[in-house]
């Protein structure tokens, strides 16, 4: 089995490729340069050349702040690029697998509740609404499809929340109160991007063995959900913990967009992620061992931009 994965350079992609890569499976990991999956003849053109068995579609536009501004690039990579592959793949009897987001619900689900994957969606923002899009046009274009929302992924390797967080509470610890604003009203699923690496493999494992999957829609997101506040707070203990800070800065609860982004967020979009559980025992990502991972690997030689806008 040949695994042809887009988006190779991106989080995801990444960390799919280290495993499939440290397993030994046979891929090909195609990269933005390598493969724009816009551009309809590069995509025969791959499928022509490596012949893939299932396709992993991580490439996406995922700057969630500035695809506000930026509409039309944002739907063209995640809405017509997830079309085309998708279309493409079907026409030659490939399966795909496709990567989307919490942010396709508006977030107005009581906090105590978390998003099954028949639930309404209605996302706020024009990156959710054209994660949207790709989900439908996957699965009207190929019938072989698994779709995947998943949601706030953190890695030891790229530039995220949790890395922002100690990068300014280092910044800040010679001064009397450092003190750091985080948002009180998001509520989501912390998610190791190494264990959403798992997931997939795991998927393409059964793929291999049964030569097909209950296609469908699926969430795979970490456990518990959490505040953003609260986020922040298991971030800087584990910081300290292991000698990153010396002391914790005071968290002020705010409703603003600090450390965020502009763009609107659904205050709760907990994803609930049973039903992958059930079908395949693929269990949640348990986020405090990740984030204990990335506090270990973490590094002031690799401190980081505060940059990132991403989901
Ligand atoms: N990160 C999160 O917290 C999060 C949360 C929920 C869902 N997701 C979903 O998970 C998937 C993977 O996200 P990620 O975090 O790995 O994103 P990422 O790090 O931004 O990677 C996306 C990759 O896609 C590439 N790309 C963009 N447009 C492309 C195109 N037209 N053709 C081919 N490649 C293109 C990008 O290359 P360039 O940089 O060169 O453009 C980048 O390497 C996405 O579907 C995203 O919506 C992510």
């Amino acid at each position: 089995m040949t695994i042809l994965i887009s988006g190779a350079n991106g989080k995801v992609g990444t960390a799919l490729t280290a495993q499939l890569k440290s397993r030994k499976l046979a891929y090909i990991a195609l990269d933005h340069a390598q493969l724009d999956i816009t551009n309809s003849a590069a995509i025969k053109q791959r499928l022509h050349e490596y012949r893939p068995s299932i396709i992993i579609n991580t490439a996406a536009f995922t700057q969630v702040d500035i695809a506000e501004q930026q509409q039309e690039e944002a739907y063209r990579a995640n809405a017509l690029g997830a079309e085309l592959l998708a279309q493409a793949a079907a026409n030659q009897q490939i399966p795909i697998i496709h990567l989307s987001t919490d942010y396709v619900f508006s977030g107005d689900k009581p906090l105590a509740q978390s998003y099954v994957e028949d639930d309404a969606t209605e996302p706020a923002s024009v990156y959710g609404k054209s994660k949207l899009a790709g989900e439908q046009a996957v699965r009207n274009a190929n019938a072989h499809h698994i779709i995947i929302r998943t949601a706030w992924l953190f890695d030891e390797h790229s530039d995220n929340f949790a890395k922002k967080l100690i990068t300014a509470a280092k910044q800040q610890l010679d001064l009397p109160n450092p003190t750091l604003r985080i948002a009180a009203n998001q509520y989501g699923c912390p998610t190791d991007t190494s264990d959403l690496a798992s997931a997939i493999v795991h998927l393409l494992q059964t793929y291999a063995s049964k030569a097909t999957l209950p296609w469908g829609t699926y969430h795979y997101a970490g456990e518990p959900a959490i505040s953003r506040l609260e986020w922040a707070q298991e971030i800087l203990t584990t910081a300290q913990t292991h000698g990153l800070i010396t002391r914790l800065p005071i968290l002020a609860p705010t409703t603003d967009t600090y450390y965020i982004g502009s763009a609107p967020r659904p205050a709760n979009s907990a994803l609930n992620c049973t039903k992958i559980q059930q079908l395949f025992g693929i269990e949640p990502s348990q986020w405090r061992n990740g984030l204990r991972h990335l506090v270990q690997t973490f590094s002031t030689d690799n401190e980081i931009s505060c940059s990132d806008k991403s989901s």
